[in-house]
This record gives structure tokens, C-alpha cells and sequence, in this order.
């Protein structure tokens, strides 16, 4: 196959930034895809409704016309329910993210013990609002590679039990555990998947010394793991779906003695996740991947107009806009047409 045109595709999980960095990252988003989910980790966290308007104001600004941003609302232990009904009510808010206080990046406001968003979540289900989950521990008992399954068995699992109408999304999925719960889940249960999940494996964080630029979390786990996640990702479940996780960070705050989480895959998103579905054999199942499942489970339309990838060699630069890119120095083998 030579080239691939299919629906315009959705990125239903990327981090965008604010000031600079905004202005630096959302193009490469915004050429590629037509909507995103984006993540609300600003510091200080997107919490009020006014926060996300003028946060998608700036977004749009940048991006212009032809991009979605679609925002989601910070849980934090005091969240107000009336507040994120309004939000979602108004248009606003499309989805509200969990992070455990302290899981990642700016997660400090995050929740603290999942008890405390009950009256929120309990509002969620009834209002068809999508919870976003960052599915880890912070136990410092709990190993870090662990941290994911570990959440799906203490956290997840009464989750999807005692809100059975909310409709989930556990992010950036690591570990055949992860997989395996969204494939046996009800359908209110779906995962993101991120390139850098299907490319590596754990040994990339120590390839010939420290690799910084592989570091992310959920960190990279065992290669059964990837495999699984790989496997889930090509099946053409409607439960799997894009999300590419780009977390961009300042090279001196990546290359640190305490470097930050966070590949900044948004440049070649689509090339990458292409030559998985390619190497899998699996070209037939990209579009869904890529632009279907996710708006049908968030309940959206599917976006009109198309974009095309052609088989074309391009080599991928060590930086871009001053930041280091997944898959920087190497060749990829597709290339965004236009
Ligand atoms: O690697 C990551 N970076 N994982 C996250 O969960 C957050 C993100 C960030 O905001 O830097
Ligand atoms: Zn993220």
C-alpha cells in the first residue's frame, strides 16, 4: 500500500501547555488532527469553568479555525459537582480527569482517596459525563512498574462496579492487566493507547546509558506488556482508541538530574502509530483506531473530511521547536500528506 486516506483522525489525549510552549506544540497537533482531548495538568490545574473557556481561547487562538480543542475538567478532592454540571451543561467540559494526587506531572492537586469524588462521579454517570483516568498508585510500597495494575485492582475495579452507567476511559494504557480489564469490561469502559507504548519496551530507558527522552508515565514496562497493549491496540475493538499522551518539556528539564515525564510525540503522531498498525499487518483496522471508536464512545460525531498518509521516507529531526521529538534521528516510513 502506497498511501492511506482515511477520516480526519481525533487525538483523545495530549497535552497542549500554556504561553510558549502552547504556541510551540499545538500546530504539529492541530495539523494532524481534527479535535483533542486536551488534558487540563496546567499549573495551577484547569479547575473552574472560567479557567477552561479562556484556556480554549488561547488554544484556538494559536491553533486556529480547523482544530477542537475539547476541554476536561482537574478533579481535585473539592471538587464541586454543581460546578462541573454546569460545566458540562454549558458545553464546556466534555470530560473531567482523575489524577492520584502526586501519580505525575502537576498531579499535586490531584485526588487524594477516591471517596472524596463520589458525589462527583455519582453526577458524572447521571449526566453522561466521560471520567479520564490516570490509572496509577502512588503507594511509594508499590513498585513503579506495578503502579498500573495495582491501581485496576484497588481503585478501577470499584470504580466500574459502583458507577456502572459512567463512562470511563483509562489513559495511556501500559500492561497486559490494563488490556486485558478494558477487553472484559462493560462497554462503558474504554483505553487510549500511545505511540510510545507500542514502539517500546522498558530496555528503551537504558539503551547504551539513560535515555530520557523514552521517559514517561506510566513508565515503560516488560515487553509482554507492550505486546498485549499492541495486540489491543490493532484488534479493531472499539474499545481502544487514540490518544497520543505528547507531553512536551523543555530539553534542560528532560536531560536533568530529576528529569521531567514525557515523550513529545505530537510531530510524527500519525507516521508512528501507522508503521504499528503496518508491522502488525493491521493498515485495515488503523481508521477505526485512529477516527472512529474514540467519537462514538465520547458520543461525538464523526469528523467530516479526510487526510492522507503516503509511504515516503522522512528522517526525524533531533529537535523540533527546540524540543526533542519521539523518534528524533530516526527514519519513519510514512509522511502526513499536504
Ligand atoms: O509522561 C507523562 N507526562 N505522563 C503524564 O501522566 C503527564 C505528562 C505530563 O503532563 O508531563
Ligand atoms: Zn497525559
Amino acid at each position: 500500500m502506497q498511501s492511506i486516506t482515511m477520516r480526519r483522525p481525533d487525538d483523545w489525549h495530549v497535552h497542549l501547555r500554556d504561553g510558549d510552549m502552547l504556541e510551540r506544540v499545538v500546530p504539529h497537533t492541530a495539523r494532524q488532527f481534527a479535535r483533542a482531548i486536551v488534558m487540563p495538568n496546567l499549573a495551577p490545574p484547569v479547575t473552574s469553568i472560567d479557567g477552561a473557556v479562556a484556556y480554549r481561547d488561547r488554544i484556538v487562538s494559536v491553533a486556529g479555525p480547523n482544530f477542537t480543542p475539547l476541554m476536561t475538567a482537574y478533579l481535585t478532592d473539592n471538587v464541586d459537582a454543581d460546578e462541573l454540571g454546569r460545566g458540562h451543561a454549558e458545553g464546556v467540559w466534555v470530560a473531567a480527569k482523575l489524577y492520584p494526587a502526586g501519580a505525575t506531572t502537576n498531579s499535586a492537586s490531584g485526588v487524594t482517596d477516591i471517596r472524596n469524588i463520589h458525589p462527583a462521579l455519582e453526577r458524572m454517570e447521571r449526566i453522561g459525563m466521560i471520567l479520564c483516568v490516570h490509572g496509577e498508585v502512588t503507594d511509594p510500597a508499590v513498585d513503579v512498574f506495578d503502579r498500573e495494575a495495582v491501581f485496576i485492582d484497588r481503585i478501577l475495579t470499584g470504580i466500574v462496579r459502583d458507577f456502572p452507567a459512567l463512562k470511563v476511559v483509562l489513559e495511556h494504557i501500559t500492561t497486559k492487566q490494563a488490556a486485558q480489564f478494558v477487553a472484559d469490561a462493560p462497554a462503558t469502559v474504554a483505553a487510549t493507547i500511545t505511540p510510545q507504548h507500542l514502539h517500546l519496551n522498558r530496555n528503551a530507558l537504558f539503551q547504551g546509558g539513560l535515555r530520557p527522552h523514552a521517559y514517561c508515565l506510566p513508565v515503560l514496562k516488560r515487553e509482554e506488556h507492550r505486546l498485549a497493549v499492541r495486540k489491543a491496540g490493532v484488534s479493531g475493538s472499539p474499545k481502544f482508541f487514540l490518544g497520543t499522551d505528547s507531553a512536551p518539556h523543555a530539553r534542560e528539564a528532560k536531560e536533568s538530574a530529576c528529569g521531567c515525564a514525557g515523550i513529545f510525540n505530537a510531530p510524527f503522531a500519525l507516521e508512528s502509530y501507522a508503521t504499528v498498525f503496518e508491522e502488525e499487518k493491521a493498515l485495515d483496522k488503523f481508521e477505526g483506531f485512529a477516527s472512529e471508536h474514540g467519537p462514538r464512545f465520547y458520543g461525538l460525531p464523526l469528523n467530516d473530511g479526510t487526510i492522507t498518509l503516503e509511504r515516503s521516507d522522512q528522517l526525524v529531526p533531533d529537535t523540533v521547536d527546540g524540543l526533542v521529538p519521539f523518534h528524533a534521528g530516526e527514519t519513519i516510513g510514512w509522511r502526513v500528506a499536504g
